[in-house]
């Protein structure tokens, strides 16, 4: 009873009031502590200057803030630099963006344009734009001027030599021998590291996913090289990657399949028919299907039997996929793939249903002539989500996939390694899933990893002889029969022994097949030539491998072993002197950001030039830096530069990294 003392009566206007003011107070709380959040991130776009000198004072503000950020990042960057590589590119655009910042904070967002130079190892390109900005605000200074300004707020660090403005305002920037020499040694020491990416991401990575009962052709093929390729460049820098083989095994076909199986197997539930040739029996039953009526509606009747999941249906089902899987597995063994996951258009079924209930539920879905569809902003044409006979498409299991791989993998990152021909497909599929609330591209990345088609010599679709689908086995047999000529050419057959020839003749065949394609921009249509990738000049693999096999032989002949390299690493210092030196060790140290430039873009021929960059590279190096020197008669090693020998480690291992990347594998002998 006490406590009703403690209020004493108010008039209902009263309580009205204070209620009302209680709620802007909630407000205003709510205002200052988004922007107390927002200033505590360097973001001041919300604080009012009254006058000059709290202008002064906001500005220190900021400066304080980005020097604290930057050495932040700086300490942080120390702190891993065991686990990650020094991104030499990343730290310089970190630099400049201080130095840009103390110049001219009254800038918004200046461009931070940092590339490698021309006539400086790097170059910053900023002042040109900047001196547009600054005009629009009232501000007269030439390019050349602002270049100066930048140059004289660069903060102090280890890593530049020198700079030196030039040209219209270009800042042409030396890095220091003493910044790149450790670095080499530590590829040595702690052994190829990737750059740092910050936030480690659940990757959905569909690849491959070829089609049961037909073969899989080179477009698949190209799929499977792209897709290894980026989940091993994605593991590689640390995210959790899962590779999806979205297989096509539920649909229409199935019918047709099934029938044609029950009658030339007719025994096909207690033993395993004797299908060798699926492609053969699944032209057969297409045949049969395109000029029997009675068969065609068989066909139907037994796609009705399998979707209500009849043992006996299931059964030959089954079996037809498992033939197929295994036809792909040797495809996949023999490419080196693993961890792929089959998980085909069937996984989905059951989940369809929800979906579509879903979908249907949010009010997504349209009649349309019997069927149901669903547009959204930014699809060009509608998804067909349920066929007039109530069946599903391609369309509803991948709005399925999209929703399973999110909601129940976890994905952060969606990618389709898929023809550039199905672009229209991913753009409503991305769309729809994002206006069903399954996707929010804000936190969420998802991309269509498209790539062109596969060309024959002639620029046609690339197709046998007899104009039917080259079948990958097929393509990959002749890959080897040509790299074994190949090297008989060379009377390597001689020298090596049965399985080292083996060991080349299959790095030659699969690793040309995989970097004639992965060493061409995958949007682009490319000419498949066996030729082409078999040539021992310019950029392929063949080349690459050969390059590799030297460099790994000068140890070799300079009979310094493995354990003694790795010694020398730890105790040599890698001298930089020679300009052949210098260069070779600065296009290794690019290693991270070509990475990094890839993980952004997804093109990974940037690897593959960076690569053949390196092999050059050192051919120059090695024709003119002596690593090894003998005694022209005797042939007696009389002398080893180890920093060199060094330099040669490190460009081998750089490149091996690049092919474990590129699913290439190297041999010691070819
Ligand atoms: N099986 C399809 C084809 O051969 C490719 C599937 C691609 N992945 C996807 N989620 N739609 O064309």
């Amino acid at each position: 009873m006490a406590g009703r003392m403690l209020f004493p009566r108010k008039s209902m206007a009263e309580i009205e009031t204070y209620v009302k003011r209680a709620a802007e107070q909630e407000v205003e709380i709510k205002r200052l502590k988004v922007a107390i959040e927002k200033l505590k991130n360097g973001d001041f776009s919300d604080v009012q200057p009254s006058g000059e000198s709290e202008k002064l004072q906001i500005e220190n503000q900021k400066l304080k803030y980005r020097e604290e950020h930057l050495l932040k990042s700086i300490a942080a960057e120390e702190a891993r630099s065991k686990s990650y590589m020094t991104n030499i590119h990343g730290c310089l655009v970190n630099i400049f963006a201080t130095a840009i910042n103390k110049a001219y904070p009254q800038l918004e967002g200046p461009p931070v344009a940092v590339t490698p130079g021309k006539n400086g190892d790097y170059q910053c390109n900023s002042s040109m734009a900047m001196s547009g900005m600054l005009k629009s605000i009232g501000v007269k200074s030439s390019p050349r001027d602002i270049a100066q300004e930048i140059v004289k707020g660069i903060p102090p660090n280890d890593i530049i030599e020198k700079t030196e403005v030039a040209g219209p305002g270009f800042i042409n920037i030396n890095i220091r021998r003493s910044f790149i020499s450790p670095l080499i040694s530590e590829i040595l020491t702690d052994g190829v590291k990737p750059p740092a990416v910050g936030w480690k991401k659940r990757v959905c990575l569909d690849m491959s996913s070829p089609n049961i009962a037909k073969e899989m052709h080179v477009g698949h093929l190209r799929s499977t090289i792209i897709g290894e390729s980026l989940s091993r460049l994605l593991e590689f820098v640390g995210h959790n990657v899962l590779k999806i083989n979205h297989l096509g095994d539920w649909g229409t076909q199935f019918g047709m399949l099934i029938a044609h199986l029950q009658d030339m197997f007719p025994n096909y539930r207690n033993e395993s028919p004797p299908l060798q040739d699926l492609q053969a029996f699944y032209k057969e039953s297409k045949k049969r299907f395109d000029d029997d009526a009675d068969f065609k509606k068989r066909a139907y009747e037994c796609v009705v039997k399998l979707q209500s999941k009849d043992p006996n249906y299931i059964k030959a089902w089954n079996l037809i996929c498992d033939i197929s899987r295994q036809e792909f597995e040797k495809i996949y063994a023999r490419l080196d793939i693993k961890n792929l996951i089959p998980r085909g258009e069937s996984f989905y079924q059951d989940r369809m249903k929800d979906v579509v209930t879903e979908l249907e539920e949010k009010g997504m879905l349209e009649e349309d002539d019997g069927r149901k569809v669903m547009f959204a902003p930014g699809a060009p044409i509608p998804l067909t989500i349920v066929k007039s006979d109530g069946g599903f498409t391609y369309d509803t299991s991948d709005m399925t996939a999209i929703k399973h791989r999110l909601d129940d993998e976890s994905g952060e990152w969606l990618l389709y390694v898929v023809d550039a021909g199905q672009g229209v497909h991913f753009q409503c599929l991305f769309a729809c899933a994002k206006k069903a609330g399954f996707l929010n591209p804000k936190n969420i990345r998802c991309e269509h990893i498209a790539f062109g088609v596969v060309l024959g010599e002639d620029k046609k679709k690339f197709k046998t002889r007899s104009g039917d689908t080259v079948r990958l086995a097929d393509l990959l047999d002749e890959g080897i029969r040509r790299s074994r000529e190949k090297l008989m050419e060379r009377g390597r057959d001689k020298v090596l022994t049965a399985k080292e020839m083996k060991a080349a003749e299959e790095a030659i065949a699969y690793g040309c097949i995989k970097y004639a394609d992965l060493s061409h921009n995958r949007v682009n249509d490319y000419v498949f030539s066996f030729d082409k990738m078999l040539d021992d000049k310019g950029n392929t693999a063949v080349y690459l491998l050969y390059a590799y096999t030297r460099i790994k032989s000068i140890a070799r002949l300079a009979n310094v072993s493995q354990e003694e390299l790795t010694k020398a690493a730890k105790t040599t210092p890698i001298v930089l002197e020679h300009e052949k030196e210098w260069k070779l060790a600065k296009c290794l140290a690019r290693f991270p950001e070509v990475i990094t430039k890839i993980l952004d873009d997804l093109l990974l021929h940037s690897l593959c030039d960076f690569l053949y960059e390196i092999a050059t590279t050192f051919t120059e190096f090695y024709d003119n830096c002596y690593c090894v020197e003998k005694d022209r008669k005797t042939g007696e090693v009389i002398n080893v530069n180890v920093s060199r020998l060094l330099i040669c480690e490190a460009t081998a291992a750089v490149m091996a990294k690049g092919f474990d990347i590129l699913a290439i594998k190297p041999v010691q002998k070819m």
